[in-house]
């Protein structure tokens, strides 16, 4: 009986609902604050801390559909996507858990049943494999279940392996949950090739692994030592995929509905018509890694997550040049994925819009050198002595043309070659840095110290309160006295101390006991405990101690303001750039905060401008600042946003600013808005393709930031001031020297009219100070004589005239400018020796110059 994927989706967790199991909903793929896992790779993650025992929920059974990507990390199968039946990089896990409630009796009842009943698979092809030495599974099978014992295989550990380094034996990474495990294959028929687990051929298509039964029973820790979970549980797996192949009767997933619908909608797209061409199914899968570590909030980048996305993108973008995809085509199956995916497409639909435009974007930019790096790739193998591509070319292409090394590997794979990995690593030495931050993955900090207390928070409401030290660490080691100046952890049972989280940093203070004080600088989660950081002062601290904690008060006041203020940025923002504007990281610390969100172009002055006029009207409404403690699913609800990357219990903590913001938050806040008096954004900026990052101040610090700026600002204007007095004079002096430079040309023009020496003459653009220092420059020159010169500047005509002593009881300078002056739409007059008038009419002036000649030769 035919079953769509979606279909088989839903009988399972019903059938689960049906067997007491709480539905929880997939979680994102980059884990919560998980900094040992690069991507969420099975649908035990999210359970992580209910299986230490670290988190308590109000089940003890649930079931999910998990959306899982296994590439660049632990478990990483992007290389041999679309050279297998049965890889990919993306895929949906089912599965059923138990946290302590049930075990391997009843673990075992229910696949059984929902496989043989629920959806009819037939007994006679299934086949069983168990731990080598868990005869109590072994028993199960046989015994209650009836599987005969030839078709139940003991799977031991690998030779020349670690212990419990085995097939059958589940661990989540390199620390972590982990047990012996039991799997249930399918016998797609001797047709095709393959032999059962454990055999030499078992890497065949024809015996699929479907389904994974953990008993998770252990703790892994990064020294390779197990230790027991507080209670024996169960995890199961199991690929959607694998088993819509079987109930679709066919025997590669790539066969399967979701698949042939998107290998459809590429080949239309590209427009291919063999539709089993592999490069196909390689874009097939790539985009649904894609479209949902963009939905989650990872961008492409070139370090950690990021890179790995970056790397799958680019992969898909050259499968599809290789299958003859002209521009960009990848970002265009966003929107039929988001429609193929059914009822787990919904993420996708909601942010449909976004995930296209940076897919395209990326897509873009790596089609600019897509084509000239495999003409050098091409060329490059062309040459390949042997079968090895050297390491520096592999750089080179990375380098230059931004191939990553397993796409130049991938194309190399198709003709035979392979990369010389170590020869890149070697020449990647300026990139070893990146390679470092990316590899921060698998350091789990909280192994640092090992706490066996949990604390209460008790700072919600104050900054004082009173605890029993439980624990004192001194270099990772417990203590039960510390003597000296150490720098230190100290555990309390109650403390008003906020641990670091959600962006919000660690409080400051102090711890004060009848012994000694301890100054706390500050102070993080470890497990359930809040674990302050410092180091004595006086005295000395004692292990049952009662201490006084004292959280720096005005500190944290300021981090208050600074984490309300952000919750205002971030709605104000939405406004502002739109809805598409999600979260993607903060940091509110008391001197400042950060805020990282998705947006796909600079934010320009105006809309700063706009989003902190916003934040400063919501300050000045003076909302109170509310908090209530709900479910999560009343919770949102009421629409609260909830944050990326933060992992939530069942009950949260809802604050809502009036009705400007509501957001999921666990943090410190203001009493009011109004206490935050005032809101600056200080930078904007990006800081990975479609992250874009602003910093702000708040309260007294944006206070004195504007007082600054105005002295910086008055400071910078009186030094123009200066400066441009000091150009004037500059230009005075040089405008006296151009006249007198221009004098020493005007004597030459010194002409005799009836034996008197005479200069008339026009000039351009001369000042009236610089006119008069002309004229006596001229008239000493002269020795005796007669000058009158016009001017025109700015769009005006300036007048001067001047006669020698001797020659003033013919001509007087005053009558002399006067007569110009009159035929230019002036008026002027002045000393007999010396006159300046003015006039309008600059057209007039040549025509008036013209008639001073006449008017001389009747006076000389
Ligand atoms: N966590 C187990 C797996 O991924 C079920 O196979």
């Amino acid at each position: 009986m035919y079953m769509s994927t979606d279909e088989i989706r839903t009988a399972f967790l019903k059938f689960f609902e049906s067997k007491g199991h709480q539905i929880v909903p997939s979680s994102s793929l980059v884990p919560a604050n998980d900094p040992t896992l690069l991507f969420t790779n099975a649908g035990m993650n999210q359970f992580k801390d209910t299986f230490l025992g670290i988190e308590k929920r109000d089940y003890s059974r649930a079931t999910s559909a998990q959306r899982c990507v296994r590439a660049g990390g632990k478990h990483n199968d992007l290389e041999n996507v679309g050279f297998t039946a049965r890889h990919h990089t993306f895929f949906e896990m089912l599965g059923n858990f138990s946290f302590g409630d049930y075990f391997k009796q009843d673990a075992i009842q229910y696949a059984w049943e929902f496989l043989t009943k629920t959806i009819g698979l037939p007994t006679e092809k299934l086949l069983v494999t168990v731990y080598k030495t868990d005869d109590e599974a072994f028993d199960i099978w046989h015994n209650t279940i009836g599987v005969p014992a030839d078709r139940i295989v003991r799977i031991g550990d690998k030779e020349g392996g670690k212990p419990y380094e085995s097939d059958n034996f589940w661990q989540m990474g390199d620390t972590g949950p982990c047990g012996p495990c039991s799997e249930i294959f399918y016998d797609h028929g001797d047709h095709i090739w393959g032999g059962p687990p454990g055999s030499p051929e078992e890497d065949g298509d024809r015996f699929i692994e479907i389904w994974n039964i953990v008993f998770m029973q252990f703790n892994r820790q990064a020294d390779g030592t197990m230790e027991n979970l507080p209670k024996p549980s169960v995890d199961t797996g199991m690929g959607i995929e694998r088993i819509a192949a079987i109930k679709q009767n066919v025997h590669s997933n790539y066969e399967i509905d979701v698949f042939q619908q998107l290998i459809k909608q590429v080949a239309d797209n590209i427009g291919v018509d063999d539709l089993g061409n592999q490069s196909l199914r390689v874009v097939a899968d790539h985009i649904r890694s894609c479209a949902y570590l963009i939905v989650d909030g990872v961008m492409p980048s070139n370090e950690g997550r990021g890179y790995v996305l970056r790397r799958i993108i680019r992969r898909a973008v050259r499968h599809g040049n290789k299958l003859g995809a002209k521009g960009a085509f990848f970002y265009k199956l966003v929107g039929p994925l988001a429609a193929i995916m059914g009822t787990a497409g919904e993420a996708l639909r909601d942010q449909q819009t976004m995930v296209e435009k940076v897919l395209k974007i990326e897509e873009e930019n790596f089609g600019r050198t897509l084509e000239r790096g495999m003409v050098m790739l091409e060329e490059a193998l062309d040459k390949v002595q042997g079968d090895v591509l050297d390491g520096e070319t592999v750089f080179k292409l990375y380098d230059t043309y931004g191939f990553p090394a397993d796409l130049t590997n991938d194309v190399a794979r198709e003709r035979g070659y392979r990369i010389d990995e170590d020869g890149f690593e070697a020449a990647m030495e300026a990139q070893r840095q990146r390679a470092r931050e990316a590899g921060q993955f698998g350091t789990d900090y909280n192994q640092a110290i090992k706490v066996e207390h949990g604390s209460d928070f008790c700072g919600y409401t104050g900054t004082e309160g009173e605890g029993s030290i439980t624990e004192i660490f001194v270099d990772g080691a417990p203590v039960e006295t510390l003597a000296s100046g150490d720098h230190a952890v100290v555990i309390l049972d109650h403390t008003p101390f906020y641990a670091e989280a959600g962006g919000q940093c660690g409080d400051a203070g102090v711890l004060i006991t009848e012994q000694g004080r301890f100054a706390v600088t500050d102070t993080q989660k470890v497990g359930q405990a809040i674990a302050h950081y410092g180091s004595l002062v006086e005295g000395q601290l004692l292990v049952g101690s009662t201490a006084k904690a004292q959280v720096d008060a005005a500190r944290r006041q300021a981090i208050a303001l600074n984490h309300s203020a952000t919750h205002l940025l971030h709605a104000a923002l939405r406004q502002v750039l739109g809805e598409h504007v999600a979260q993607k990281g903060s940091l509110v610390r008391p001197d400042g905060l950060r805020f990282d969100f998705s947006h796909l172009e600079a934010v320009s002055h105006d809309e700063l401008k706009a989003v902190e006029r916003i934040v400063n009207e919501q300050i000045r409404a003076n909302h109170s600042v509310q908090t209530d403690v709900m479910d999560i699913d009343a919770a949102k609800q009421k629409g609260a946003m909830a944050l990326f990357g933060e992992k939530y219990d069942d009950k949260v903590r809802v604050l809502t600013m009036g009705d400007f913001s509501i957001e999921l938050c666990g943090g410190t806040h203001a009493n009011r808005t109004g206490d935050i008096g005032l809101f600056k954004i200080t930078s904007e900026g990006g800081i990975a393709a479609g992250i874009r990052r602003i910093e702000a101040i708040t309260g007294q610090d944006a206070i004195e930031r504007v007082y600054q700026q105005q002295a910086d600002y008055k400071a910078k204007l009186d030094d123009a001031h200066g400066k441009a007095k000091a150009l004037e004079k500059q230009i005075q002096q040089l405008k006296q020297k151009l006249a007198a430079q221009e004098s020493a040309g005007l004597i030459n023009q010194v002409r005799e009219l009836n034996g008197v020496k005479v200069l008339v003459s026009q000039l351009d653009g001369a000042d009236n100070k610089a006119l008069r220092s002309m004229v006596d420059d001229l008239k000493n020159q002269m020795g005796s004589g007669i000058v009158l010169l016009g001017n025109v500047a700015d769009g005006k005509v300036g007048l001067i005239a001047g006669v020698t002593k001797d020659l003033t009881g013919k001509v007087k300078a005053g009558e002399l400018v006067n007569l110009v002056a009159q035929q230019v739409g002036g008026k002027g007059g002045g000393r007999p020796d010396m006159a300046q008038a003015g006039g309008s009419d600059v057209a007039a002036l040549p025509q008036a110059i013209q008639s001073v000649d006449a008017w001389l030769a009747e006076r000389l």
